[in-house]
């Protein structure tokens, strides 16, 4: 039926940022909300979707309806996006980080008349590409690309590296308020070309992708 055109398929999507750990008190972070990924598993859902939602470190509500998993770092997002698979649908929205300090300290670090430490860091692992070239690889696999500079050739690099079906491209300059606001600006990447979406409001942009989801499964009935 129109209303719920993913019923009996089932999705796993990331949302948020990740917390890597410094010591007992301190942690790296960025200003992922949570909201637009947190408003896909939601519209996911409405399609009529089986949703589990591994979330990062967020102010948001659990969306209801969904199976939420919350985890900090970027090690424990992956392992429970693995342990959510086999899935018919992944979309990463989630801000990872890319860097996790490489010693993470178990005690609390002193200041000493040494001066400052310095933080060595180490690569965290990325999710989309592992799950882009994954053994048990959802049919449907959607990532993001977030940028300041280069959007659609960075979108389109993604494409191909990451193993990835779709990028949804977004400018995140400063001046147009999307990391922690309300609207988002999309261009929806594919080895087809380039669909450029109006300005919309988080929870909209998140309806038109699980309609576009829908079409591309062959799961939309027109009128
Ligand atoms: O390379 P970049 O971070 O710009 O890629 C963004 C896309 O990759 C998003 O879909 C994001 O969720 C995903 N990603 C990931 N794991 C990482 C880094 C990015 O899943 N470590």
């Amino acid at each position: 039926p129109k209303e719920r055109p993913l019923a009996g398929l089932s999705a796993v999507v990331t949302s948020g940022p990740t917390h890597e750990p410094i010591d007992p008190v301190r942690y790296i972070a960025n200003r992922s909300s949570g909201r637009q990924g947190h408003a896909i598993a939601a519209a996911l859902r409405d399609a009529g979707a089986d949703v589990t939602l591994v979330s990062g470190p967020v102010t948001l509500p659990d969306p209801q309806g969904v199976s939420v998993r919350h985890v900090e770092t970027a090690a424990e997002m992956l392992s429970a996006v693995e342990a959510s698979l086999p899935a018919d649908i992944a979309v990463f929205v989630a801000a990872v980080a890319d860097w996790r300090v490489a010693a993470e300290s178990l005690r609390k670090i002193k200041k000493t008349a040494e001066g400052p430490p310095s933080l060595a860091l180490a690569e965290n692992p990325d999710i989309l590409a592992t799950i882009g070239h994954h053994a048990k690889r959802p049919g449907l696999v959607v990532g993001f690309a977030a940028e300041t500079d280069d959007l659609l050739a960075n979108a389109r690099n993604k494409l191909e590296r990451k193993g990835a079906d779709a990028i949804l491209a977004n400018d995140v300059s400063p001046e147009g308020g999307v990391m922690g606001g309300s609207d988002n600006t999309i261009r929806l990447v594919t080895a087809d070309g380039v669909e450029e979406w109006p300005k919309l409001a988080k929870d909209a942009a998140a309806g038109r992708l699980a309609g576009w989801i829908a079409a591309r499964l062959g799961r939309s009935v027109r009128k």
